[in-house]
Order: structure tokens, then C-alpha cells, then sequence
């Protein structure tokens, strides 16, 4: 019998727990393979795990995870209702942007999540997995501040599918008007989850 969603994803979650294909996989305290409802309609993709999710190995525990907590209330979602993960599983040195290598070698996970969750919607949140999600999908990156929000359809083998960058949470804590863009974008995909 071939295995359920419920067991790939434990599969592989249990595989990202003991990745060691970078070398963030010696550096980090734990992995954080993602978490919330394997059969999500609608995926979050932040950037990599920050202090609290190493700690945790949870994806968007600390101070930008509750802003996106917060903008999840607000449209009447929960963390159960969504999946949440990252682009890069294991928490780069300081905090710092994740590298070209380090996102090669980690986006196969991402890739393999989408296909067994099979969401309709994709949210990158910020710059990097906005750039991957959108050359992934056949289109070309451009600066989130102009296309957040912006709805791209795409055609995958399990189904169309709608890629809507946005915001990353982390930067409405350093810039607070970017929170009104993040919910305003936030109201855009409640519109289109009710639409499907
Ligand atoms: N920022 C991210 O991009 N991901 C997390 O999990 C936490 C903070």
C-alpha cells in the first residue's frame, strides 16, 4: 500500500531533523523541518530559523512569529489551519542571510513538502523564498517591495496553484507601516481562500 501524507511527512521531517548535507548541520542546536496541517490549503515559507526556533526546533517562535500569528487571527486562521516552514531548516550563524549553497542544498526539503502537501496557495514571506518559490514556478524575482501581494498562477502536476509573495514579518518589526501592508495583503489571501 503506498504511504499516506501523514507518514511522508513524518519521513521526511525525521530526515531534515538529521540533515548534515551543509554545514549549517553542525552548527544549529535543532532542525526545524516546519509545522501545522499536512493537508494546509495555504503554505507560509519564511528564511531560515532564527534563536528561539533553534532552540525550539519550531519554525517563527519568537517576536516575528507573533506578528504573523497575529496577522493569522486577524483572517481567522490558526497555526493548525496552515503549514509554516522555511526555505533553510537549520539557523544560519547570527542570524545571517542564508547562501546561495546553503538554499541549494536545503530547498529539495521544500520541494518534497509542497509535493506531499499539495497546497493551493504559496506565501513566500521576504526576498529569499520569494526567489526561489518564483524561478521554481517559471517566473522572474523582482524587488518584494513592488510585488507583494501580487497574485502568480502556476500550473504543477498536482494542480494550479497561487504563489503570492509577501513581507516577511521579521521586517514590519524594524519598519512598523510595512505591518498595514502585510495585513492588507494578508485580506487579499483570505479573499482568495475563500474563493477556492
Ligand atoms: N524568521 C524566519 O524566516 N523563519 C523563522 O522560522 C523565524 C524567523
Amino acid at each position: 500500500m503506498p504511504m499516506g501524507k501523514e507518514e511522508l511527512m513524518r519521513k521526511l521531517e525525521e530526515k531534515i531533523r538529521n540533515c548534515r548535507k551543509c554545514p549549517l548541520g553542525q552548527l544549529r542546536t535543532n532542525a526545524v523541518p516546519g509545522s501545522g496541517s499536512y493537508d494546509a490549503k495555504v503554505m507560509f515559507v519564511g528564511e531560515a530559523p532564527g534563536y528561539w526556533e533553534d532552540q525550539k526546533g519550531l519554525p517563527f517562535v519568537g517576536r516575528a512569529g507573533k506578528v504573523l500569528d497575529e496577522l493569522l487571527e486577524g483572517i481567522g486562521l490558526s497555526r493548525d489551519d496552515v503549514y509554516i516552514t522555511n526555505i533553510v531548516k537549520c539557523r544560519p550563524p547570527e542570524n545571517r542571510d542564508p547562501t546561495e549553497e546553503e538554499i541549494r542544498a536545503c530547498s529539495p526539503y521544500l520541494d518534497m513538502q509542497i509535493d506531499i502537501i499539495r497546497p493551493k496557495v504559496i506565501v513566500p514571506l521576504g526576498r529569499h523564498s520569494m526567489g526561489y518559490l518564483l524561478r521554481k514556478f517559471g517566473f522572474e524575482p523582482e524587488p518584494i517591495s513592488k510585488i507583494h501581494g501580487k497574485v502568480f498562477r502556476a500550473n504543477t502536476l498536482f494542480g494550479r496553484i497561487i504563489i503570492m509573495p509577501m513581507y516577511h514579518p521579521a521586517a514590519a518589526l524594524y519598519k512598523p507601516p510595512l505591518r498595514e501592508e502585510l495585513r492588507k495583503d494578508f485580506e487579499k489571501l483570505r479573499k482568495i481562500l475563500n474563493e477556492l
